[in-house]
């Protein structure tokens, strides 16, 4: 088990980019593994998450070549997947796994997926009951909500879904599914999810619309490769942005981060919270918004965060929580369940890790009231298997009063393998 401690330093200073963005860089392996000709991807992502996707697509006969820097996919067309010759593995990626099961769902064979022992407990019903409802035969552990998935592939036809919960692992497997279902599918949710899927989708001619009642998918459309360039990782950057607020003698630029409005929530919470950030060149890469992102150290306050920010920012909580807790006064978490079905119980982990070093948090069940202090303290604490909670963590370290521990760092490689590097290059001892 690789353990790693940050010691406070003296100021983040420099100019940065961050990998490229999990979400966009599973769905161009996704898509362009299913359109016909080739599709380029640059800026692919290569954490244990997107090479986990990268590998379900060779397996089920896909040729990737990937010479370091571009990807290049021979797509199959919609109909030219194979039968996966083994269990599928998808590692500790929700996304992999449920995009996947709505696209397997219509395949006219047979396909098993399965994941770590985080990825085993996370809830699987929610992509699995609409497509049962559109024909598909799925099972699952405790009665389908649970992996390893069993997935006999057959034809589907299309529904009108209106998803309990705002999450773009379901409507871009119904989406997927959609490509291939009878008629029409319609997806709604209760506030928009990051629409990475929706933006790709048109990107590759398939005939879809977008508007206020959701997204609807027609089949019978193939799709055509693309050459995609993939923004930085915003919710890497976050981890970076935070670190620049609450080290006092900091100014970091990042370049090329991607700054869709569904993805924004960090800027916007933080901005509430009186950090400098700043915009700047804000441009149009492969139907993405991208801008390099400007911050100084702030002083922060607490705030108050629910409603469809929380939506907007889902990934970057825990290290929402590192700023809180180096803010003055209280800030209040809630409407956020669904942090608790995430790569672990990020309401539960944060709460512990943050008392382990001095910070008063209450949890509640669907948030968690944090009060700031003046300096955090010196401790050791847990990345419970999760990638995000071990960066958070970190990065509470470089303005802590003493040195903070965190075990079991590995889980870093699941989305930011080049964290650590990254860190050393803008932190002033
Ligand atoms: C993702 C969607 C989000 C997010 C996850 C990536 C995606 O999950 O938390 O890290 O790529 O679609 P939900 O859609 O389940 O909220």
């Amino acid at each position: 088990m690789q353990n790693y401690a940050v010691r406070p330093v003296k100021g983040i200073r420099g100019e940065i980019a961050v990998p490229g963005d999990k979400s966009i860089s599973h769905r161009s392996i996704m898509l362009g593994s299913i359109s016909r000709g080739e599709t380029t991807v640059r800026g692919f992502l290569r954490g244990e998450d997107n090479i986990a996707t990268l590998n379900a697509f060779r397996a089920m006969g896909v040729a990737i070549d990937d010479d370091g820097e571009t990807l290049r996919i021979a797509g199959k067309g919609l109909r030219g997947l194979s039968e996966p010759t083994d269990v599928i593995d998808c590692g500790n990626s929700g996304t992999s796994m449920r995009l996947l099961t709505g696209l397997l769902a219509p395949q006219r064979f047979y396909s098993v997926l399965s994941g770590d022992q985080y990825l085993r407990r996370r809830p699987m019903r929610r992509v699995l009951e609409p497509l049962v409802q559109m024909g598909a035969c799925l099972y699952g552990r405790e009665g389908g909500e649970k992996a390893p998935l069993a997935i006999i592939g057959r034809g589907l036809t299309g529904i009108s879904y209106a998803s309990p919960v705002a999450s773009a692992q379901v409507k871009s497997a119904l989406m997927l599914a959609g490509l291939y279902a009878e008629g029409e599918t319609r997806i709604s949710e209760p506030h928009l999810s990051r629409d990475h899927s929706e933006r790709m989708f048109r990107h590759f001619g398939a005939d879809i619309e977008t508007g206020h009642g959701g997204v609807v998918v027609r089949s019978g459309r193939e799709l055509e490769g693309r050459d995609i360039v993939v923004p930085g990782d915003i919710s890497s950057a976050a981890f970076f942005m935070v670190a620049a607020l609450i080290v006092p003698g900091s100014e970091l630029l990042i370049r090329g981060v991607g700054v869709n409005p569904t993805r924004t929530g960090i800027i916007d919470i933080l901005t509430a919270m009186g950090g400098s950030i700043e915009l700047l060149d804000q441009r149009e890469v492969s139907g993405e918004p991208v801008a390099d992102i400007l911050v100084r150290s702030s002083r922060l306050k607490g705030i108050e965060i629910a409603g469809e920010v929380v939506t907007r920012a889902i990934d970057e909580f825990p290290v929402i929580c590192v700023a809180a807790a180096n803010a003055e006064g209280r800030t209040v978490v809630r409407e956020a369940r669904e942090l608790r079905v995430k790569e672990t119980d990020r309401i539960a982990a944060m709460a512990t890790n943050l008392r382990a070093v001095g910070v008063s948090v209450t949890e509640t069940e669907d948030g968690m009231d944090i009060d700031g202090v003046e300096r955090v303290a010196a401790g050791a604490v847990e990345s419970f298997g999760d990638h995000r909670i071990a960066m958070s963590m970190l990065v509470a370290g470089l303005s802590a009063a003493g040195e903070i521990a965190v075990s079991d760092t590995e889980c870093v490689a699941t989305s930011f393998p080049t964290f650590f590097s990254i860190l050393e290059t803008v932190a002033v001892r």
